[in-house]
């Protein structure tokens, strides 16, 4: 099977998928694409989170095949190469990272949620990144990071 689709703004086109092969495994093991994370694989914790055609989505639950011709952004998409983007320093300054695995998915999720609220109360962020276990960190300081980076954006 075979996978054409817009990754980060790159055509890229993928052969040899397996049927029921998830997008989450595309994009690590046959893209290099490491950001989104395999932890759950059943849509519970949201560490492979990704935008699909602007919507964010478990990519653990998206078969590859249903990505087909449509334009996936993962956590390495959201700034420029090298670069960071405003919600992923904010997280650094924060202090809300520590075994990072949660990480890349709460960065998306965050970014997700200010560009939809660009001032989220406390209660709208926890209620954005319910979806998003972090085992660490207790969400006190990536409450922090997403009102640090709100701040900085606004
Ligand atoms: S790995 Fe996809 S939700 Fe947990
Ligand atoms: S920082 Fe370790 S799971 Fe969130």
């Amino acid at each position: 099977m075979r996978l054409t689709c817009t990754i980060n703004g790159e055509a890229r086109e993928v052969d040899g998928l397996w049927e029921g092969e998830s997008l989450l495994h595309v994009l690590r093991e046959r893209l290099g694409l490491p950001g989104a994370k395999n932890a759950c694989e059943q849509g519970e914790c949201g560490s492979c989170s990704v935008y699909l055609d602007g919507r964010l989505v478990c990519s653990c639950l998206v078969l590859a095949g249903q990505a087909e011709g449509r334009e996936i952004v993962t956590v390495e998409g959201l700034a420029p190469e090298e670069e960071l983007h405003p919600v992923q320093e904010a997280f650094l300054a924060a202090g809300a990272v520590q075994c990072g695995f949660c990480t890349p998915g709460l960065i998306v999720a965050s970014h997700d949620l200010l560009r939809r609220d660009p001032r989220p109360s406390e209660a709208d962020i926890r209620e954005a990144l319910a979806g998003n276990l972090c085992r660490c960190t207790g969400y006190a300081k990536i409450v922090d990071a997403v009102q640090l980076a709100a701040e900085r954006l606004g």
